[in-house]
């Protein structure tokens, strides 16, 4: 838990104390002094450093952590929540007071570190094993100002990340399509949310053959999600749309390496959660937020190579590659978002492993057709500080996509390479002229083998926090 403190000064606390400390400032002589023992040459400052020292018995409290925030002038909200994060890993104590002051500069403010440290506190410890038992940890923030709006906006936007984490590490046997409705169903059915289910008789009657054919291979149905929310009148919507595989076998096209298929609902996990502060934020915007989701998987009646479905917009598409299978269910749910009349699109998908080969585990591929759109985009990912790099939406692309004798598209075709560029051209095939539409692909940073200090080994969250601060006014 995380709250703010009655008391004023952290010397009146009776529990141990963390106290940010720059490297321009002085660590403490007040303290040094009651305690009557210079420690002050002994703390480092760098970024994320600890040190203890024990007040033996001298002050209420039995020990002061001292945090390394580095150099004042090149601080940013974002460095002081990877500071904290750092210096938290070593702190075994159960009830901690933290003096927001300290951390204060010309630029940012007292609610600025209650957002950043807020947010430190509940990345830092995600754990999947952890999830539904009780928090067992109290932090009490020391602030001049009234931070408790911000604690509750951090820790709205934190708890969301971490939600997409445990959905995207829960293994496929215990989170199937039918979980993720039922999931999606618990999280909103309360809230300001219109709540539509399309099951495979209403998918079928609809057209979806991209979801339905993905579908065919599994012995559980598939299900379009979609999630209606109304916070400004009558102003355009704008969909987020996220790939729902919740395991990906490679169909007929086997994968020869499927671990971590699991995540490949990522997407979903993703715009669920964005979506999830959105709306509990009741920000000023309209939003849906469509999952398509569905295994894929062989059966008797999988999909074969060679095989032509008709898609929801009437394409017809030759399947020649069973893996490609994450742009069909996709195109789908565009077609639906476009039906709905959403004018703004964001798609977020685990789509290729090509993107990974190209720019890496670092940062999210994105796609635009929308110059303006791909700024506010882009804009957001620096204030949020998740990575992004933007790659080419053209016609070179699309071609080998239109080789097919037998039917408008086929699903699968990078004769010159940029799988990653094929793919997102597969999508702008379903997308009209006048809609402005950003595609992500995180195969490569929606999961990691590492832990880092925000980011526990697992699914990383990737997205949340860029796309709900979009919406932000
Ligand atoms: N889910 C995979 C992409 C993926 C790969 C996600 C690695 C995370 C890590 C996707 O459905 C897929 O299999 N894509 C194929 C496309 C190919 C068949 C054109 C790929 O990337 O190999
Ligand atoms: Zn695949
Ligand atoms: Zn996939």
């Amino acid at each position: 838990m995380i709250k703010q403190s009655k008391l004023e000064h952290i010397k009146d606390a009776k529990h141990a104390v963390i106290h940010p400390v720059y490297k321009e400032r002085n660590a403490c002589s007040k303290i040094s002094n009651i305690l009557d023992y210079d420690f002050t040459g002994q703390i480092d400052k760098s970024k994320g450093k600890l040190t203890a020292i024990h007040t033996l018995g001298k002050l209420d409290y039995n020990t002061i952590y001292f945090v390394g925030l580095g150099y004042k002038d090149e601080a940013s909200k974002y460095s002081l929540t990877e500071s904290l994060a750092k210096a938290l890993k070593d702190i075994d104590e159960k009830h901690l007071v933290v003096d927001l002051k300290r951390a204060v500069t010309d630029d940012i403010t007292f609610s600025d570190v209650a957002e950043s440290f807020t947010e430190s506190i509940y990345l830092s410890s995600y754990d999947y094993k952890k999830v539904g038992t009780e928090e067992d940890k109290t932090y009490e923030f020391i602030a001049k100002e009234d931070v408790s709006k911000a604690i509750e906006n951090a820790s709205i936007v934190a708890k969301s990340i971490n939600r997409a984490r445990t959905l995207a590490n829960t293994p496929s046997n215990l989170l199937t399509p039918l979980d993720l409705e039922k999931t999606a169903i618990e999280m909103f059915s309360k809230e300001n949310v219109e709540i539509t289910i399309l099951d495979n008789k209403k998918l079928k009657k609809m057209g979806a053959g991209g979801l339905l054919g993905v579908n065919q291979g599994s012995d559980i149905e598939a299900r379009m999600i979609v999630l209606k929310y109304n916070g400004n009148h009558d102003e355009d919507y704008t969909a987020l749309v996220g790939k729902g595989v919740t395991f990906d076998t490679g169909g007929y096209s086997l994968k020869r390496n499927m671990v971590n298929m699991k995540t490949d609902m990522h997407g979903a996990a993703t715009v669920l959660s964005a979506f999830e502060v959105i709306v509990k934020k009741k920000m000023k915007a309209n939003v849906y937020c469509i999952i398509p989701t569905t295994e894929n998987m062989i059966n008797g009646s999988a999909l074969k190579v060679d095989d032509v479905i008709t898609m929801l917009n009437g394409k017809t598409v030759e399947v020649t590659n069973t893996d490609a299978e994450g742009r069909l269910i996709l195109a789908d749910a565009l077609t639906h978002a476009q039906t709905l009349n959403a004018k703004r699109i964001i798609d977020v998908a685990t789509l290729t492993g090509a993107c990974v080969v190209g720019i890496g585990s670092d940062h999210t591929g994105v796609w635009s057709n929308d110059e303006s759109f791909y700024k506010s985009f882009y804009s957001t990912s620096l204030q949020t500080n998740e990575l992004t790099w933007r790659m080419p939406l053209h016609d070179v692309f699309n071609k080998p996509l239109k080789s097919s004798i037998v039917a408008d598209l086929v699903n699968s075709a990078a004769p010159k390479g940029g799988g990653a560029n094929v793919a997102a051209s597969f999508l702008s095939e379903f997308i009209n002229e006048d809609i402005a539409w950003i595609h992500l692909d995180i195969a490569g940073t929606s999961s990691t083998k590492e832990t880092s200090a925000l980011t526990p080994k697992g699914a990383t969250g990737v997205m949340v926090k860029t796309l709900a601060h979009l919406f932000e006014n």
